[in-house]
């Protein structure tokens, strides 16, 4: 990732600064009714979910959402001061335990949850073996699902980026392709169930679920 935006997310404005868009922001506010839209049908599809880790959970914005679908969720993140301001904040009713750790090399045994959520972070992953190494962390520690956010290379917002690129010198969006992710899915032995982007046009994230194939 960006130091400078690692920085800022493992820094107490930072962490606080993310919670407040989302509360005031209209754009974020959107994306996030969208968002729960979309959760609706990936949970549709799984039904209710054992047990389920998010990470990373940032301020805590998907939690309601995920307690909601799942018996027990457990949380995690990188930065000690989003961690710091959840206990602050939603500590006490003792819903979900929290723990620091790399999305990358989680400290978690192979299938050890049945789902494992990791939302908006692959797209901040600044080396493409990185982001690949990200997908086959979750896939492990999953013992059926995973759902997880990727920037489509195909989207038309990563078009549109790259056919501007030679005139303006903004550096690459970071994406995966959509039949990587299916790959990665089946060399780890899942299968790809539904990626829907949260927009066509005005967004090139997409939502990937995808299911342990039985006896893999
Ligand atoms: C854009 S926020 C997303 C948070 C949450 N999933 C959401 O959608 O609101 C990115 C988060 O990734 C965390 N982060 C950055 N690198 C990480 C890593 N290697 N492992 C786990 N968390 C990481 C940051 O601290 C930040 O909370």
């Amino acid at each position: 990732m960006d130091p400078k935006v690692l920085a800022r997310y493992n820094s107490v404005e930072g962490a606080d600064s993310y919670r407040a868009e989302y509360e005031t922001k209209l754009h974020r506010k959107l994306s996030h009714k969208l968002e729960r839209k979309l959760f609706q049908k990936l949970f549709a599809r799984t039904k209710k979910i054992g047990s389920l880790v998010d990470i990373p959970c940032g301020r805590g914005r998907l939690r309601e959402i995920f307690l909601e679908n799942a018996e027990r969720v457990v949380e995690g993140d990188w930065s000690f001061h989003m961690l710091e301001g959840n206990r602050r904040d939603y500590g006490g009713d003792g819903r979900t335990p929290y723990f620091r750790a790399s999305a990358l090399h989680l400290p978690l045994a192979d299938r050890s949850f049945d789902c494992v959520a990791s939302i908006r972070l692959n797209h901040h992953i600044d080396d493409v073996e990185e982001r690949e190494q990200h997908v086959r962390e979750l896939l492990r520690v999953a013992d059926r699902y995973v759902i997880f956010t990727f920037f489509s290379f195909h989207s038309l917002k990563n078009l549109w980026r790259r056919a501007r690129r030679p005139f303006n010198g903004k550096r690459p969006k970071r994406t995966l392709s959509l039949r990587r992710v299916r790959e990665l899915g089946e060399e780890n032995g899942f299968r790809l169930l539904m990626a829907p982007t949260l927009s066509k046009l005005g967004s090139g994230h997409r939502f990937a679920l995808l299911e342990r194939v039985e006896n893999s």
